[in-house]
Order: structure tokens, then sequence, then C-alpha cells
């Protein structure tokens, strides 16, 4: 074991020999915060979440028709529940590699005359019962903020263009009048629009080089701005990682050719646990800081001779631990659905204290999906539990506001076969108001970590609530009728200037306090 000093603000703890010597039994970290040290605001809509056409993510999950467990329109009112849990900001809709082929006419009009259609990117068929107002009207029932997926794979710029008329437009024009026809009055004014998803993986319907992508969403992105001037537009970043993808170039070319038109650029990352091997699984969110890290600086070169104080900042629309139930998906049918455990919702709120650690580059996040598929609810025809990775998403999204906090950690690290120097204590800080929010995850796998948190600048007044995700080990999970890993909270006091907390080993703990 090594002593390393992570962060921005480190003070000298006990020499490397000494904390050697004592970290069978004792680890010792430092947390230090100054809340004026901060890098800006956190945007809500980090939050976020997806749907796409893909197992029984909509059809069995969000939505199923003549299920006693639904409302008149086919939404499960368990699910609309779970999700009201999550504080859902931003849900994508309605792919994924789904809506490389998804042409938005065939999902609306009366659902018993919508054409079904072979899906060829995950190997079904699509019913087509659940569209456009579908999606719209379930939006605003959650409540969250719609944000769609345009097809710029097999569709074409038209196709884009009349999907923004179709939803935003309170002009008189063919379009809106279908809308109106289908018992749409007023436009549902939807703000976020996708230019494509994953253009850059061989994988997706309608592939292109970036050269290629970036020339053809140009002319998309410049038809859907001119429909409705208060779209934000999200370009196709990388998603593609495997050996000798210059995945850099691709976000460079593309932010080059698209950077009049677009507000984000969207990259992608699953992480996993194929080797089983704890420590390198829970290093993952290193993964994630590498992606962003490397993006944001190549957004800034490219804007970097701009004088207009053009900004595009990054969507994280696709992220979560997915690795068991991979393969050979198409056409081969089979149930795609992750059943995480303890150390998956570990590794989630690594990836969102990444995310919060970025809160200046970063102002979308989407996991991964909401129900079934690799989500955090799962559901079968008479109920539903919740999957360990619920709770740290719950947190974050509850907790986790205000301004993204640079936070001091001294704390020993260890090596993986992949990373030199992972500390052991994994942290973000939020400050909103008064109420300082810390997020840290003990990543040892045996040791708690005794930890002294300091403030340089306030002190604590008091009140201290704790939630804790933690359970017997680190592959216990739920299912029906069984949460052996779940949120407990407990309250505690802290005053003065500095608190002790002993972080368990392999645990989630979230504390939120008041500062005066
Ligand atoms: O979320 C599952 C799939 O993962 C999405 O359809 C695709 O965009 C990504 O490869």
């Amino acid at each position: 074991m090594k002593l390393t000093r992570r962060t921005v603000v480190a003070t000298a703890l006990a020499s490397p020999l000494i904390l050697r010597a004592a970290a069978a039994q004792d680890l010792r970290a430092q947390i230090k915060i100054n809340t004026a040290d901060t890098r800006g605001a956190i945007d809500q809509k980090l939050y976020g979440n997806f749907v796409e056409h893909l197992g029984r993510c909509i059809d069995g999950g969000v939505f199923q028709e003549h299920s006693p467990l639904s409302n008149e329109a086919g939404y499960r009112r368990d699910v609309l529940e779970a999700a009201r849990g999550l504080g859902v900001s931003l849900l994508r809709w309605p792919g994924g590699n789904f809506s490389s082929n998804y042409h938005w006419m065939d999902g609306i009009g009366p659902r018993a005359d919508r054409p079904p259609r072979l899906e060829m990117a995950w190997g079904t068929v699509e019913s087509n019962r659940f569209g456009t107002h579908e999606f719209l009207d379930y939006a605003e029932q959650l409540p969250t903020e719609p944000y769609i997926c345009a097809n710029l794979g097999t569709g074409t710029w038209t196709e884009a263009q009349q999907w923004v008329e179709y939803c935003n437009s309170a002009e008189d024009t063919a379009i809106t009048r279908m809308r109106r026809q289908n018992g749409r009055k007023d436009p549902w004014k939807v703000t976020y629009w996708g230019l494509g998803n994953e253009m850059d993986g061989p994988w997706q319907m309608g592939h292109r080089s970036a050269e290629d992508y970036g020339k053809f969403a140009l002319e998309a992105a410049k038809l859907m701005r001119w429909t409705d001037s208060n779209v934000k537009l999200v370009a196709a970043g990388s998603s593609n990682y495997a050996a000798g993808v210059d995945w850099s170039a691709w976000n460079r070319t593309v932010v080059d050719h698209l950077q009049n038109y677009i507000d984000y650029l969207a990259i992608h990352l699953y992480v996993g646990n194929p080797n089983d091997d704890f420590g390198e699984f829970l290093a993952s969110s290193r993964l994630m800081d590498d992606k962003i890290e490397t993006t944001a600086k190549v957004i800034d070169g490219v804007l970097a001779g701009r004088t207009d104080g053009k900004k595009v900042h990054i969507a994280f629309d696709e992220y979560n631990v997915w690795y068991r139930a991979r393969g050979n998906d198409q056409r081969g049918r089979r149930i795609l659905e992750e059943r995480y455990n303890l150390e998956d919702a570990l590794v989630i709120a690594t990836l969102l204290s990444s995310l919060v650690n970025h809160a200046d580059v970063v102002k979308i996040a989407n996991m991964a999906q909401l129900v079934n598929v690799i989500a955090p609810i799962f559901t079968s025809d008479d109920g539903l539990f919740l999957q360990t990775i619920y709770y740290p998403l719950q947190l974050f999204a509850k907790n986790v506001k205000g301004n993204s906090l640079k936070v001091g950690v001294d704390v020993p690290s260890y090596k993986t076969k992949q990373h030199d120097d992972v500390p052991y204590l994994d942290v973000s800080g939020a400050l909103d108001g008064n109420t300082l929010v810390l997020n840290v995850v003990n990543r040892h796998k045996d040791q708690p970590i005794e930890t002294t948190i300091s403030l340089e600048d306030k002190s604590f007044s008091g009140g201290l609530a704790i939630a804790e995700v933690n359970g017997p080990d680190i592959k216990a999970g739920n299912d029906f009728g069984k949460t052996a890993v779940r949120a407990q909270s407990r309250t505690a006091t802290a005053r003065g200037k500095t608190t002790q907390y002993r972080f368990p080993a392999h645990s989630f703990t979230q504390l939120k306090a008041q500062l005066a």
C-alpha cells in the first residue's frame, strides 16, 4: 500500500511507513473543505435517465397495456412511482441503437393502425404502440424534461426536422394538423434533441465516418434549429473505445463541423467486472474521469479561436455497469437483463461522483436505462423490486445540488492492473446554501477508514444526516421480496471545525451537514 495525495487541498498525513504499519487494522484519512473552493453549478440534468425500445424497458416496464398495475394510458403505476423516487430530471428516448432505424411517423395515430416493423438493432419486432404521444405524455406524468434522440442513421433531414415541427410548432401546417388530429392541440415544446446515437460505432445502423456524420448532422441541425430556435442539440460523440480507435479524433471532427449548432457533445461509457477483480472494478470511475477530461480538452481546443464565448458542454447520456447480459443479441432475441449487486451500486456512486467532480463541463447525464434491461427498477407482471443501483442514484438526485466543491482528500491508495494510484476513498462534495453534502465510497473490501473531516472557512452547526448504502457482502443483490442492499438513514451531530467519521468497508455514505 502506498500513501498518495489525490486532490487539490491536501495536507501531510503520517509517513507512508507509519501508515503501512497501521494499515492492517486502522486506515486513516483526512477530508478538507473550503466552501469557497468550487468548480461551479451542478446541473440537475446530471440525474437524467433513458428509456429505449429494448427488451422489457418500454414494453413490460414503463408501458404494459391491459395490466392491472397500469393506468388507463397503459403506464405501469408502480414503475411511475419508483421512477418518481429517482427524481428523473431528463428522460432520453427512443434509443440508443433503436433510434437509428426509428421512423417516428410509425408511432403516431390510432394504436391499432400503427405498423409493426422489423427491429434490427436488437433483433425483434417493434409494435409502435408506444410512440411520440405516449412518451411525451409519460414525461408530463412523471414529470420530467423529455429528450428525443432523432434518427440520423437511416433517417433523413426532413424526418428529423418534421419531428421537431410535430412536437414544437404552434403554426398551422400539414404536420401540426396531424398532431392535433391525434389528440394534442398544444405543442409539447421539447427542448433537448439528439443528433443520432453512437454514430461512431460500426454496430450502429447508418454508421458513418466522423467527417460524413459531421456534414450530415450539420444539415439536420440547421433544419431543426430553423424549425424551433429554442431547441438544444446534442451531437453524437464517442462511444467506441475499442483498441486502436482514436475516439478523441471523432469528437474533434464532430465539434469542428457542428460547433455553430450544438449545445452538447454526447459521450457514453459502460463499465464492468468481467474478471471479478473488486479493486479494479471499483476504480472504474477513473475511466469516466479520463473520458470527460480528454473530451473537455478537445472541445476547448476546437473552440479556442472563437471570441463569442461559445460553449459546448458534455452530455454523458449513457453510462452504467453493463457486462453480464452482453453478447449476440442481434436476432438472438435473448432477454437482456442485468441483476445488480452491492459492488455495482458502489461503482455507480463513484461514477456519479465523477460527474459531480466535473460539473463545470458535464451538464447532462443519463443512466442507461430506467427499467429492466440495465436499470435500477426491475419488474415482473406482478410487481417490481429496486435494484441496488437505485439507491445511489436516488441519493445523488435528491441531495447533491448547488455548487460542486473541490474537496481535498488525503487517503492511502492501491494499485490495480490498469491504475497505479487509486485512493481508497472516492469523494465528491456539494454546497447548497448552508447545506454541505459529501459522497464517499470506501473502496476497501475489508477495512473501515477512520476519517477526519475539516472545514477551513465554516463550522458544523449541529445536524448531520447520514445515508449508507451497504449490504452483507459485495455480491449481495436484491430480488422480488428481498432487499439485501438499500440506503439506511440515521442522524448524528457535528459541531465546530472538524468531525470524525468511520466509513465502513465496501460502502457508499452520503453525509448531509448544516453549516454556519
Ligand atoms: O443502452 C444500451 C445500448 O448501449 C444503447 O442502445 C446503445 O446506444 C449503447 O451501445
